[in-house]
């Protein structure tokens, strides 16, 4: 398995994302996870609201089960969402959060923790204070963000000591505004439009990890585009791109998204170990610079 530089760590660039792992049952779970380790997949993302807490807890007891030691997986937890009422990045909440995680997932520490959506009334003095104690105490060992533009995580470094390593964002082929407004930069186009502070850019500017979360869905959950009608072109072109490496077009996808020299982790929602275990193919997989342009078009983008 290829792998991802994300901070000290070297990471397996295909992420197995527990968001849904409260939706099997307990024994297809520990055959998932162990399917996972097998080829080399023993980095998990949760978050402290997956399935209200079950996701979590659920992982936890899967693998005490398995009985393998917690040194040979990275475990990455986020807070910071209350959801349906607010995001709250006060030290309190934060504190809180993790240890919440850690008694769920059963362990006493996490390898990292990522603020999961930025919170409007943020202070980066209460989220240093929560960094420092949490880091003091040894329950998180790095730190990150998710879904944040170059400006805020600017805000929190202007108060936090560690280095944030990893920024989760939405990316796959279908969700490409990190491309577009790059390539129609001074463009009149939709695409042109930076959604997100050409955080893309940022983040390889200052070696902080992109985690691409939801690689097969697009709009805001709106669906997966594998399949369907709607993205025939696509779905063409991931098929033919995947046959030729031997591959299935979502391996073509995981693929593309580390084709690209930002250094992008996939962050997997599959619990389908057949599904796993077909996107991990995609890891070794170098696609050419042409077919990366051309599975980028099928989706509708442009070239001006
Ligand atoms: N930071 C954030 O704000 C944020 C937001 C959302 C998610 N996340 C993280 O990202 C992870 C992934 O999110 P996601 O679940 O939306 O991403 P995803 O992997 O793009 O979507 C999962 C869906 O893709 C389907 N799929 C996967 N492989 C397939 C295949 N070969 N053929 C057909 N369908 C296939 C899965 O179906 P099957 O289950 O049938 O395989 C599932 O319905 C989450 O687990 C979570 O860790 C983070």
């Amino acid at each position: 398995m290829q792998s991802v530089q994300v901070g000290a760590l070297r990471l397996p660039a295909i992420a197995v994302g527990c968001m849904y792992l409260d939706r099997i049952g307990e024994a297809e779970r520990r055959e998932f996870i162990a399917a996972a380790l097998g080829e080399g997949m023993n980095f998990f993302d949760h978050a402290d609201i997956y399935g209200g807490g079950e996701c979590e807890s659920a992982f936890g007891e899967a693998f005490a089960k398995l009985n393998i030691p917690r040194d040979s997986i990275v475990l990455q937890s986020k807070c910071g969402i209350v959801p349906g009422k607010m995001f709250d990045f006060s030290e309190k909440h934060i504190v809180e959060s993790v240890e919440g995680s850690l008694k769920r997932l059963r362990t006493d520490y996490l390898d990292g923790l990522l603020l999961h959506r930025p919170d409007a009334l943020m202070q980066p003095e209460e989220v240093a204070a929560a960094f420092d104690k949490l880091e003091r105490q040894g329950k998180v060992r790095y730190f990150g963000v998710s879904n944040m533009h170059p400006y805020q995580i600017e805000l929190l470094k202007s108060c936090v000591r560690q280095p944030l390593v990893a920024d989760q964002l939405q990316f796959s082929p279908a969700h490409a505004g990190m491309i577009s407004c790059g390539t129609e930069a001074n463009m009149l186009t939709e695409g042109g439009i930076s959604r997100d502070g050409y955080i893309l850019d940022y983040c390889r500017l200052h070696g902080i990890a992109v985690q691409a979360w939801s690689p097969f869905r697009y709009g805001f959950f709106e669906g997966v585009f594998l399949g369907d009608p709607k993205f025939q072109k696509l779905n063409d072109v991931l098929e033919k791109i995947g046959k030729k490496y031997s591959v299935d077009k979502a391996a073509a996808v995981a693929a593309w998204i580390l084709r690209h020299p930002a250094k992008t982790q996939v962050i997997t929602g599959t619990t389908k170990v057949g599904h796993l275990l077909d996107i991990a193919k995609g890891a070794d997989v170098a696609i050419t610079r042409e077919e990366w342009y051309e599975i980028y078009l099928s989706a509708g983008h442009i070239l001006p």
